[in-house]
This record gives structure tokens, C-alpha cells and sequence, in this order.
């Protein structure tokens, strides 16, 4: 347990300002939280949302990690290199039965988690909506007793604990900032941040903003309450709030825009920092038009959080994956 407890501690990452005469402009400052250099194969927000079920698994014994998802779901390619680096057998429930006899068209993803000793079970796509249902899982537990069940996203209760660690050492890297932007897919990493963030009891008012990469995301907002235990979205007893951005989805999961396309290579051009294709680039162009739409008042302290995803970047030439939609 203790070796386990020492791998799972989570590494102190940069926090690195971003210096533009545009942010001048607006009178902002402006940080990218590094957390894409957090792990060296397990990157960014995957690796906080696993590091405390993987210590939970150990010390009940289990074998097994058991977890959903996409074809190219960074949680599955997180949660089958977390499996080989920890020891343990690890299933991929993997929406898409048309994948199951050809494995030519898997995604990079599939292959890394295959080559990492994921084994997979496709399900068509209205069996994959019973994911969370109790005979769903029943049936999956039995089918593979001593394993842990992580939800699609890995966003359970225990992966919010995981951020702590990330708000302290904002905390400590810079006091006063006030927003927070990072990206959404099943809520998880907002809800923990949040969370977090509260429980740190800041003395000044901290706004987290969630860019939604997946279209008509609002239904997400009951996930992020119950996960931030949070009662509203602007719980005022609170000096945090959060605030879901579902504006900025640019046609969806995996799609992408000319406006996102553009910021996205402006930010990497301009900071030499790379984004990926899903999710940071939504976050980035989430951020750049709240500034250009002078939603963010002057002054603000600003952090983006980079929670990793790059191997989501196809491995050749690094481009984007993302088809446009406009
Ligand atoms: C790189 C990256 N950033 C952000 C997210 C969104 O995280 P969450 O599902 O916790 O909202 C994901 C989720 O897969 C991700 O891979």
C-alpha cells in the first residue's frame, strides 16, 4: 500500500504565464496550469481522477479495472496505462459493435489500450445507454469478480479527491486568482475543482467556468452538483461558483470549428504549447471569446487548465483529429 501510495502522489506541475498584448489589453492575467506534465503516460485531469480508486483497488485486493467509454475516450487509453503500470488486468465496455471484427478501424486509442493489455467487450450503442444501470452492472460484476467499476469519464467520488492536490498547489503558485477555465466532458474535473476550491475556503471569490465540448451539455449541470456537492451552480454561501459554457461545443464531441480551429492555432503558434484536438482547444477558444465578449472583468487573475489529452494527437504529424463543422 505505502509503495502505492507514494506512486499515486501527485506531481507539483508549472504554472506558466502567458505574457500577449492582447491579454494586456484587457487588462487580464493570464496563467496555463501545466497538469498536461503531470504524469508521464497517465496525463493532466486522468491521472488525478484515477490516482485515489487505484489506491482504493489495492488495498480491497481487486484485480481488475473495469471502465467505459468511446473510440477515442482518453479515459480508456488513461485507464489501460494506469492498468500495466499498477498491475492490473483492465476492460474497456467500448460504445460501437461495428468495431468488434475489425480491428483495422480502431481509433490510436483503442490500439494504445489494446497494446497496453486492455481487453475489449463493443457494445451497440442503446445497450451502452444501460451503462449505469444496477442489472448492467451486476451482470459485469459477476462476469468479473475482485474488479473496481469506473464510470465513463472516471468521474466518481473518489476521483474528486484527486483535485485537491491541484487546488493547493494554485494556492500556493498563485493566491489571488479568480477564474478558472477547463474543459467538460463528463463534468468530473469541473465538479472536483470546484469542490476543491470551496473546501479551501479562499478569501476572495473564485469563478470556475466548464467550456462543455459535447452539444446541448446542460444536462451535465445535475452531475456537476451532485459530484461538487454543491446545492446551485451559484451556491452563494460559497465565495466559489461555477458555471457550465455550453456555447463553445463547436457542433459537438470530436467536432470542431474555424473560429476553434483558428484560436487553437494562434494559442500554439503564439505559447508553443501544444492543445488536443477534444478538449483543451474548446477550453482555449471558450476562454479567448469570453475575453473578446469582455466577460472577464479587468484585473482578473486568470488560470487555464491544461489537463492533458495529447496523446488523442495523431502521432505522426500531430494534428488534429477533430472533424469541422462549419
Ligand atoms: C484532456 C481532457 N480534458 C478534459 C476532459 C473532461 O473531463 P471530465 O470528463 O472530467 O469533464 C477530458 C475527459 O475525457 C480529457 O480527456
Amino acid at each position: 500500500m505505502e509503495c502505492v501510495h507514494l506512486l499515486t502522489a501527485a506531481a507539483n506541475t508549472p504554472l506558466q504565464p502567458l505574457y500577449h498584448s492582447l491579454f494586456d489589453y484587457y487588462q487580464l492575467q493570464v496563467w496555463i496550469k501545466r497538469d498536461d506534465m503531470n504524469h508521464p503516460v497517465i496525463q493532466g485531469n486522468k491521472w488525478h481522477k484515477l490516482r485515489f480508486n487505484l489506491q482504493y483497488a489495492k488495498s480491497q485486493g481487486m484485480q481488475t479495472l473495469i471502465t467505459f467509454g468511446g473510440a477515442y475516450s482518453n479515459h480508456i487509453a488513461a485507464t489501460a496505462a494506469a492498468g500495466k503500470a499498477f498491475g492490473f488486468k483492465t476492460v474497456g465496455i467500448i460504445r460501437g459493435e461495428e468495431l468488434a471484427k475489425r480491428p483495422q478501424n480502431w481509433s490510436p486509442t483503442l490500439q494504445t489500450a489494446y497494446a497496453n493489455g486492455m481487453r475489449f467487450q463493443f457494445i451497440d450503442r442503446q445497450t451502452y445507454r444501460l451503462k449505469n444501470t444496477q442489472d448492467f452492472l451486476k451482470q459485469l460484476q459477476h462476469h468479473h469478480p475482485h474488479s473496481l467499476m469506473l464510470p465513463e469519464g472516471g468521474s466518481n467520488e473518489r476521483a474528486m479527491l484527486g483535485f485537491q492536490s491541484v487546488i493547493e498547489q494554485l494556492h500556493q503558485q498563485c493566491p489571488g486568482w479568480s477564474h478558472l477555465f477547463t474543459a467538460v466532458g463528463t463534468g468530473g474535473t469541473l465538479a472536483g475543482l470546484a469542490k476543491m476550491a470551496a473546501l479551501n475556503q479562499p478569501s476572495h471569490r473564485q469563478r470556475l467556468l466548464g467550456v462543455a465540448t459535447l452539444n446541448q451539455a446542460d444536462f451535465l449541470q445535475k452531475t456537476i452538483r451532485q459530484l461538487s456537492g454543491f446545492q446551485s451552480h451559484t451556491d452563494q454561501h460559497k465565495q466559489v461558483i461555477w458555471q457550465l459554457l455550453t456555447q463553445y461545443s463547436g457542433g459537438g464531441y470530436a467536432k470542431t470549428t474555424d473560429a476553434c480551429l483558428a484560436d487553437q492555432h494562434w494559442f500554439e503558434g503564439t505559447f508553443g504549447i501544444l492543445l488536443d484536438p477534444i478538449y483543451t482547444n474548446k477550453m482555449v477558444h471558450g476562454f479567448l471569446e469570453e475575453m473578446r465578449q469582455q466577460r472577464i472583468p479587468p484585473n482578473a487573475k486568470v488560470i487555464l487548465y491544461h489537463s492533458g489529452g495529447l496523446q488523442g494527437r495523431s502521432e505522426e504529424d500531430g494534428q488534429n483529429n477533430s472533424v469541422k463543422t462549419d
